[in-house]
C-alpha cells in the first residue's frame, strides 16, 4: 500500500463563505462558483484540507475561534484577513487588475497598495500553510488570487519534502496582453515555485510558459520546463464536476416535482437557460443583445421562446461589477418592454442564486443552453447543462471563447459572442434542430463530460504532484 499522503489546498475563496446576520452571528452558505464546484467534487475520493479566506473580517478573536471550529468540521481552515487587507487584496488587485488582464479585459488599473496588500495576503497564507505542513505533505494552491503563494512556500519549506502544486482556474492570455501588467514578473516567478502546474486548455498552458521564459525558465522540445535549476511540470489538467450528483438530484421527488411544474408551465414552448455569475467575461449584454436581435428577426418565435437567465451576484464591491448590474438589468427590462405581450415575456432575469434542487430541474427543463462568455477559463455551467440532460438532448450553444468549447466543440454549437449574427443563427439553430442531430451531438457531451470528472482531475493531478516527493 502507497503510504497516505497528506493534502492541502489553499485557495482564496472556501467551499463554505460566512455572513454576519443582524443578531451579531455568523452563518455559512455554500460559496458560488466553478472552483468550489471542482474541488467539492473531489470530497468523495480524497480527504484534505482546505485553506482559504472566510468571506468576511472577524476581528474578535473568541468568535475567530468559534469561526474556525464549525469551518473545521468542514475540513475548512480559515485564514482571517482584516478588512482593508482584503479590500485590498480582494476587491482591489485581484478582482480590478489581475482579473481583467487575465481575461482580456480593457486597461487594468494598477494600484501600489493593492499590490502591497496582495503580496502580504499570499505571506499570511504562506505562514499558515508552512507551519501545518508536516514532511510528505502535498500542496495544492488554486487560481489567481494566490500566484505568489508557491513561491513563498518553496522558500518556507526548504528541506522539508513537500510537493507544491497551482492549478489557475482563468485563462492565461498572450504575453502581449500580459505584459501591460506592472508586476507580471514577480507573479510569473511566484507561480513557477510550484513542482507542478495545471492550465485549463492547451492555450492557456503555451501563453503561460512563453511569458515564463522571460523570467528564465527554458522549455525545451518535448515541452519540459526547466526553473532555477529544477522540473516544472507544466500540463493540460481537464476539470470537470461530479455528473453522479446531478443525476440523483434529478431522481429525488421534490426535484422531480419541480421539474413537471415547470414542463406544464412551458408546454409549447422552447426553454432557454442561461447560468451565469453576473461578471463582464460573461458576456451577458452581449447575450440579451443577441437574443434580442433573434426576437426582431424571428417575431414569430417570441411567444414560443423564453430565457430564463440566472444571474449570480458577485463581487459586489467593485464597481465595475456593480455598474455591470445595472446595464444588464437595463437591457433585460427593454427586452420585455419591446417583445412582452399580454400573455406572458420572452425574458425571465433572476439576479440572485439558485438553490441546487431549482438549478438542477432548470438545467432539465431546457432545450437550450446559452452561454456567451468573452472569455472564461472552463465555464463549468456547460458540463452541468449536459450532466442533466440524458432525457431531453438539449443543445448546448457555447462561446468560442469559453475553455469547455475546445473540447466540446464536435457536441455543441459554438459562436462568437461579440457577432450579433452569429448568435443570432446558433439560437436559431439550436431550437429549431432535429431529435435525430440533437441525440447524436448529445451523446458527444454526455461522453466528455462523464469520462473528464472533477474526481479524475483530482486523481491525475495529485498523483503527478506525488511524483515529486522523495522517496
Ligand atoms: N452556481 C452557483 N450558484 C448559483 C448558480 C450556479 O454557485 O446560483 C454554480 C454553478 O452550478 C457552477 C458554478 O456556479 O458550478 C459556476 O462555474 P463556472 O465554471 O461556469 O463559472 P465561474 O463562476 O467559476 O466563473
Ligand atoms: C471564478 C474564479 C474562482 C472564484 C469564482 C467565484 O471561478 O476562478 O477563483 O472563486 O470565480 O468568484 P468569487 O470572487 O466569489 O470567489
Amino acid at each position: 500500500m502507497p503510504p497516505k499522503r497528506t493534502l492541502i489546498l489553499a485557495s482564496n475563496r472556501l467551499p463554505l463563505s460566512l455572513k454576519k446576520t443582524s443578531c451579531g452571528t455568523y452563518e455559512s452558505s455554500l460559496s458560488s462558483g466553478g472552483l468550489v464546484t471542482s474541488l467539492s467534487g473531489l470530497t468523495k475520493t480524497t480527504t484534505f484540507s482546505w485553506f482559504g479566506w472566510p468571506g468576511i473580517c472577524v476581528p474578535d478573536a473568541e468568535e475567530q475561534d468559534l469561526v474556525r471550529r464549525s469551518l473545521g468540521a468542514h475540513n475548512a481552515v480559515p485564514i482571517f484577513l482584516d478588512e482593508e487587507l482584503a479590500n485590498e487584496h480582494y476587491n482591489n488587485f485581484s478582482n480590478s487588475t489581475l482579473w481583467p488582464t487575465l481575461h482580456y479585459q480593457p486597461v487594468p488599473s494598477f494600484h501600489t497598495p493593492a499590490w502591497t496588500a496582495y503580496t502580504r495576503v499570499n505571506e499570511i497564507f504562506a505562514d499558515a500553510i508552512a507551519a501545518a505542513a508536516a514532511p510528505g505533505t502535498l500542496i495544492w494552491v488554486h487560481d489567481y488570487h494566490l500566484m505568489l503563494l508557491p513561491g513563498m512556500l518553496r522558500e518556507r519549506l526548504r528541506g522539508r519534502n513537500c510537493a507544491i502544486g497551482f492549478s489557475l482556474h482563468t485563462p492565461f492570455p498572450a504575453g502581449d496582453f500580459w505584459r501591460n501588467l506592472p508586476v507580471q514578473e514577480e507573479l510569473l516567478r511566484g507561480v513557477l515555485g510550484c513542482d507542478v502546474l495545471g492550465f485549463h486548455t492547451e492555450e492557456y498552458r503555451r501563453n503561460f510558459l512563453g511569458c515564463g521564459e522571460g523570467v528564465g525558465a527554458v522549455v525545451d522540445e518535448d515541452g519540459r520546463v526547466r526553473y532555477e535549476g529544477r522540473e516544472v511540470v507544466a500540463e493540460k489538467f481537464i476539470v470537470g464536476i461530479d455528473p453522479q450528483k446531478f443525476a440523483d438530484e434529478l431522481q429525488r421527488s421534490e426535484v422531480r416535482d419541480r421539474i413537471s411544474q415547470l414542463r406544464e408551465k412551458y408546454r409549447g414552448v422552447k426553454v432557454i437557460i442561461g447560468v451565469d455569475r453576473l461578471d463582464h467575461i460573461k458576456g451577458l449584454t452581449g447575450k440579451l443583445k443577441g437574443y434580442d436581435a433573434f426576437l426582431d428577426q424571428y417575431p414569430e418565435l417570441s411567444e414560443r421562446v423564453v430565457l430564463i437567465q440566472v444571474a449570480v451576484p458577485s463581487r459586489e464591491d467593485v464597481k465595475e461589477y456593480q455598474d455591470l448590474e445595472t446595464e444588464v438589468s437595463t437591457i433585460a427590462g427593454k427586452i420585455n418592454g419591446k417583445h412582452a405581450t399580454a400573455d406572458g415575456c420572452p425574458l425571465i432575469y433572476m439576479h440572485r442564486s439558485v438553490c441546487f434542487s431549482e438549478l438542477t430541474a432548470l438545467y432539465a427543463i431546457a432545450d437550450v443552453c446559452l452561454l456567451s462568455s468573452t472569455r472564461d477559463g472552463m465555464n463549468l455551467v456547460s458540463f452541468e447543462y449536459v450532466a442533466c440532460q440524458a432525457e431531453r438532448h438539449g443543445v448546448l450553444v457555447l462561446s468560442e471563447f469559453a475553455g469547455a468549447a475546445s473540447y466540446m466543440k464536435e457536441g455543441c454549437l459554438t459562436f462568437h459572442p461579440a457577432n450579433i449574427s452569429e448568435t443570432v443563427e446558433a439560437l436559431h439553430e439550436a431550437v429549431s434542430m432535429g431529435d435525430e442531430e440533437r441525440k447524436t451531438r448529445y451523446e458527444t457531451l454526455r461522453r466528455f463530460v462523464e469520462t473528464n470528472t472533477s474526481a479524475k482531475w483530482g486523481e491525475n493531478f495529485i498523483d503527478t504532484l506525488t511524483q515529486h516527493l522523495e522517496g
